[in-house]
């Protein structure tokens, strides 16, 4: 069915240009207009059905032999086509096998021998910014132990490490649907992250490293050696922007919620309650994209075999329907089944590194600063992330 046949059919439906500056800079409002309508809406600018509410986005997410990501998560075919073969564009039951591979370096075992580092590394980075007085919390602080840590976890080139951050903001980008800008910059960009990972010589990676580790797999004949140099990708895309911005948007609504920083520093027991408060309330992933494999009922409506279908994590996050007030910040809440990591399993592979990573600065600042001041906050305009460029806050040492 075409987009003007949908509007006749009457479904719930939305002219809302999903990816202008004007809806990413301020989202929320829209999201909103569009829970609205309905838990399912189509929005009739890029011929594709937006998953809202916050039930049927978890229902969509499980149910993964309806809602394929193997035809793609991107909202363009250039984009879903050069990524074939990548783990988060596939599914089960290869997904699995190599998602297997993948989590080993990921798991809680593994991490908790990364704790004492990262939190020696934090200890003395926060040490030197409270010292400072001012600082930006972007580039300063939540691009630190990415940047550092994980970047050297990984294991890929210096030419690797260096560009990974740029290459992930691209990769993101790219997601976006044809005909705009950032998408096809992001698709630009991505090329080259691909041209990178598939000239890469094995014996130029760190032996120890998590992309090495994924060639021994091969070796062993867990993975295919195509599939090794392929997974490469999901370490490389998904690693850093999202835990920084993560971070900084947490540490964003702390300067904003003063009154929500005195309870985590009067209750710091409830950090991992604040960290998933702050995910769902400023999810750093705004939305995936899945393809029908047939007709299905969802919220009233019949999404028909082969549509295209967003499930919009930030406006689930957000529904009122699961989140009393979803608008408030509010740290005692038990926030805990939101869709900011995903769900199912496609469920975000580095969800407890990024939450270690996270809680590790949350920790040491609740000790060490009474007070965040925000002296300026600069907002990315990105098609799939939700972040700050910069954050500059001015900190009451305690
Ligand atoms: C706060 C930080 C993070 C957020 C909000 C986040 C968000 C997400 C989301 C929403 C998904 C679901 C994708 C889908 O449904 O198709 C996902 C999957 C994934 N994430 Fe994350 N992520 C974060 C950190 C990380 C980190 C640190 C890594 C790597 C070390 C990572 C690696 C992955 C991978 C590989 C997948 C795909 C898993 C699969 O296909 O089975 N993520 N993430």
């Amino acid at each position: 069915m075409t987009g003007a046949a949908r509007m006749e059919a009457k479904v719930p439906a939305s002219d809302l240009d999903f990816w202008s500056d004007e809806v990413i800079a301020d989202p929320y409002p829209h999201y909103r207009t569009l829970r609205d309508i309905g838990p399912v809406v189509w929005l009739s600018r890029y011929d594709s059905w937006a998953i809202v509410h916050h039930k049927p986005a978890r229902d969509a997410l499980l149910n993964a032999e309806v809602f394929t990501s193997t035809a793609g998560i991107a909202m363009n075919a250039e984009a879903n086509r050069n990524s074939e073969g990548v783990m988060i564009f596939s599914d089960d039951p290869d997904h699995q096998r190599l998602r297997r591979v993948f989590n080993r370096p990921l798991l809680p075992g593994a991490l908790a021998r990364l704790k004492d580092r990262l939190s020696a590394l934090a200890e003395a980075r926060v040490g030197e910014l409270i010292e400072q007085g001012e600082f930006d919390a972007v580039t300063q602080l939540a691009h630190y132990l990415p940047l550092t840590v994980v970047t050297e976890l990984l294991g890929l080139t210096e030419q690797g490490k260096r560009n990974m951050l740029g290459w992930a903001a691209g990769l993101f980008d790219a997601l976006g649907p044809a005909g705009n800008a950032r998408t096809d910059s992001g698709i630009a960009i991505a090329v080259e992250a691909f041209t990178y990972l598939h000239g890469l010589k094995r014996e130029e990676l760190d032996p120890d490293g998590w992309a090495a580790g994924l060639f021994r797999a091969a070796d062993a004949g867990e993975i295919s050696q195509d599939e090794a140099r392929t997974m490469l990708m999901d370490y490389t895309g998904p690693a850093l922007d999202t835990t920084i911005n993560g971070l900084s948007s947490a540490l964003w609504l702390f300067a904003n919620h003063p009154d929500q920083w005195d309870l985590l520093r009067e209750k710091p027991e409830l950090a991992n309650r604040a960290i998933d408060e702050a995910l769902r309330i400023e999810s750093p992933i705004r939305a995936f994209a899945r393809l029908l494999t047939r007709d299905h009922e969802m919220g009233g409506v019949t999404l028909r075999k082969g549509d295209r279908a967003l499930i919009v994590y930030a406006s689930a996050n957000r529904d009122e329907r699961r989140y009393p007030e979803p608008d408030r910040f509010d740290i005692t809440r038990d926030a805990r089944d939101h869709v900011a990591f995903g769900y199912g399993m496609h469920l975000c592979a580095g969800m407890h590194l990024a939450k270690l990573e996270i809680a590790t600065v949350l920790n040491i600042l609740v000790r060490r600063v009474a007070r965040f001041h925000l002296v300026e906050a600069r907002r990315e305009l990105h098609n799939t992330l939700r972040g700050l460029s910069k954050l500059v806050l001015k900190v009451d040492v305690v």
